[in-house]
């Protein structure tokens, strides 16, 4: 059996690990070893728990306001030990997090191969995302294998010079999740969300947390969604606040307390995933959101400058809207006051895969590692 440590520690990469978690776990050709860097804590365990996943080691690390330098540190050492402990045959990591690139460094200092899933996601701009950007290229360079969600991820990784028979296309791991989550008829146990009228308000699901967001653009982001409720009756927002208190001070601030405007906890996945698939529309700087709402045909405003998913803006779902405030307002605006505009964005798509890239990972890391 080939020994494969997969590690994680935030909410996303749980949510798109957890399919090749228990894809390993029921698979005889592999033993599965779970490591939790725990970077998030109660964002975390809520996928573990709606996955029923039990960590083989959980580093502990979240400490609130902690540096990105504290993160990768802990990171590093701990898992450090843990692969010395485990002899694990490979390490799998995803995305582009802080645990994601000290994982990988950990690895390839006990000179264990690499897998990167989720590989070959670039915006060209190392600042934004934030710190994002650079986790995913320095995580490239250590890792041995990538697992590139789309055609135009394993070009990125081309040009970068890896070598073609370490790269597979795989899709991405997110749309396994949500077909696993998604319900029809789905009935919300959260009181605010269980007396939302869904017929007959227009509900718009917002999400916030980009470190390159912190500060004014989160203001201005606010204050728009603020604008565009106030000028709107028939139109409720829900806003699941990260937990992280950078943005649920400004959140309060500015949203608190308004009519038609829900704060609430964040969701666990499946309400949220059900919670996408019964709104209208998303205002998000969220990743994993763009990902996963055109395969709802849900129209996504993306609140950043940039966005290193361009394959939901090329199929017409995903708009990259910025940061100011008067261009949120009136781009929203235009999809909430013009119907043509509204359903030429809403088709559902899915850039993103098929729901099969864990079958496809799990038997590439068969051929590659199953004769060691
Ligand atoms: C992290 C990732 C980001 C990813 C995001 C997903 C890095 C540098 N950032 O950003 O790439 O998009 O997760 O959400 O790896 N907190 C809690 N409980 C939780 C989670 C967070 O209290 O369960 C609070 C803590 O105060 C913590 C803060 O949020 O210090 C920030 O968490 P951190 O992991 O440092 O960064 P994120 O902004 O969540
Ligand atoms: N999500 C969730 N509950 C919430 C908000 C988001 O389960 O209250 C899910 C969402 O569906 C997506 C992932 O979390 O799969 C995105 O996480 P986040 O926006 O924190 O990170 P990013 O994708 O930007 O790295």
């Amino acid at each position: 059996m080939i020994r494969v440590m997969t590690v994680f520690g935030t909410r996303p990469e749980a949510i798109k690990m957890a399919p090749l978690v228990n894809g390993l776990s029921q698979d005889d050709r592999f033993q599965s070893i779970v490591c939790v860097t725990a970077q998030h804590r109660e964002m975390l365990d809520a996928v573990l728990e709606l996955f029923s996943i039990i960590p083989d080691y959980d580093l502990n690390i979240m400490k609130h306001g902690q540096t990105l330098g504290e993160i990768t540190t802990k990171v590093i050492s701990g898992i450090d030990t843990i692969i010395r402990e485990a002899q694990p045959d490979i390490v799998l990591v995803h995305g582009d997090t802080t645990t994601t690139f000290a994982a990988s460094l950990a690895a390839f200092y006990n000179q264990i191969p690499v897998g990167h899933v989720e590989a070959g996601l670039r915006s060209g701009n190392i600042y934004s995302p934030y710190p994002e950007e650079m986790n995913r290229r320095l995580t490239g360079i250590l890792a041995n294998i990538h697992f590139a969600p789309t055609k135009g991820n394993k070009e990125n990784l081309l040009k970068e010079g890896k070598p073609e028979e370490n790269i597979i296309v795989t899709g991405n791991t997110v749309i396994d999740a949500l077909f696993q989550v998604i319900e029809e008829d789905y009935k919300f146990a959260d009181p605010v969300l269980n007396k939302i009228d869904f017929q007959n308000k227009r509900i718009i699901v917002l999400t916030a947390h980009r470190r390159e967001n912190w500060g004014q653009p989160m203001v201005n982001i606010f204050n728009a969604v603020d604008d565009i409720v106030a000028r709107r009756n028939d139109v409720e927002v829900v806003f699941p606040m990260h937990l992280n208190p950078k943005i649920r001070e400004y959140a309060v601030e500015i949203l608190g307390g308004k009519d038609r405007i829900h704060l609430i906890e964040p969701l666990s996945y499946k309400p949220f995933a059900n919670l996408l698939n019964k709104s209208y529309l998303m205002l998000t700087d969220s990743g994993g959101i763009q990902e996963e709402a055109p395969a709802f045909g849900k129209p996504v405003l993306v609140l950043r400058t940039e966005t290193e998913r361009p394959e939901a803006v090329e199929a017409g779902t995903v708009k990259v809207v910025g940061v100011n405030r008067g261009e949120i307002y009136t781009r929203t605006g235009e999809l909430l006051d013009d119907s043509a505009k509204y359903f030429a964005m809403a088709n559902a798509v899915n850039p993103y895969g098929d729901g099969k890239a864990t079958g496809r990972i799990l038997n590439v890391l068969f051929e590659r590692y199953g004769s060691r």
